[in-house]
């Protein structure tokens, strides 16, 4: 055998190396890491599916936090908006059973944080108080008033609540 045939021998060789390895990554890229990205898209899906409520963007959270003055977990908060307050309420402008909570925070009466929390454990004594926004609200939304919370969300958990509110909502 001349040097020109062991050279090309060594080519075809190589080349046939080479294709296996392809073929082996290709394969092994194929079936197992697309079953995991069903689950991820799926998963991306889910948060997407309730109404566009799926922002979830830490730093939001940390403005929050300080905007407010008050301490809580936004990703805590989005479980606990999606068990509780999803039936009723969007972060956008589109109007359920509640209103739309686009900007929410912007418009509440002072002091804007100690309003919500009383609002969200219990609507209907804020507005049996006589609260002028509260009694606006209800006149807008007199068919189905809001569920009280109040014995079923902590302080901890209604904090949770705001900052993810109002961290996905400014
Ligand atoms: C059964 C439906 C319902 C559920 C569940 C509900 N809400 Fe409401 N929400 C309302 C309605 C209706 C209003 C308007 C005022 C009224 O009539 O009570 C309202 C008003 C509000 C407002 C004032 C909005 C504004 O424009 O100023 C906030 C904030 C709010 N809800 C937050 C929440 C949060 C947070 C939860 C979950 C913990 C929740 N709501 C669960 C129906 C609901």
């Amino acid at each position: 055998m001349d040097i020109s045939a062991e050279n090309r021998n060594l080519k075809l060789t190589l080349n046939f190396v080479f294709s296996v390895f392809i073929s082996t990554l290709m394969f092994s890229c194929g079936p197992t890491s697309g079953i995991s990205h069903n689950e991820e898209t799926e998963q991306i899906i889910d948060d997407v599916q309730w109404c566009g409520n799926a922002v979830m963007d830490s730093k939001n959270y940390d403005w929050a936090i300080k905007e407010l003055n008050l301490d809580g977990d936004g990703n805590h908060g989005q479980k606990l908006f999606k068990q509780n307050c999803t039936v009723c309420h969007v972060l956008s402008d589109q109007k359920l059973t509640g209103p739309g909570l686009a900007a929410v925070y912007w418009r509440l009466p002072e002091p804007k944080v100690e309003w919500l929390k009383k609002y969200i454990l219990n609507s209907d004594s804020v507005y049996k108080s006589g609260n002028p926004y509260a009694k606006k609200l209800h006149s807008e939304y007199s068919e189905t008033p809001m569920t009280v919370f109040q014995r079923q969300l902590s302080d901890k958990e209604i904090n949770d609540i705001i900052i993810y509110v109002v961290g996905n909502t400014k």
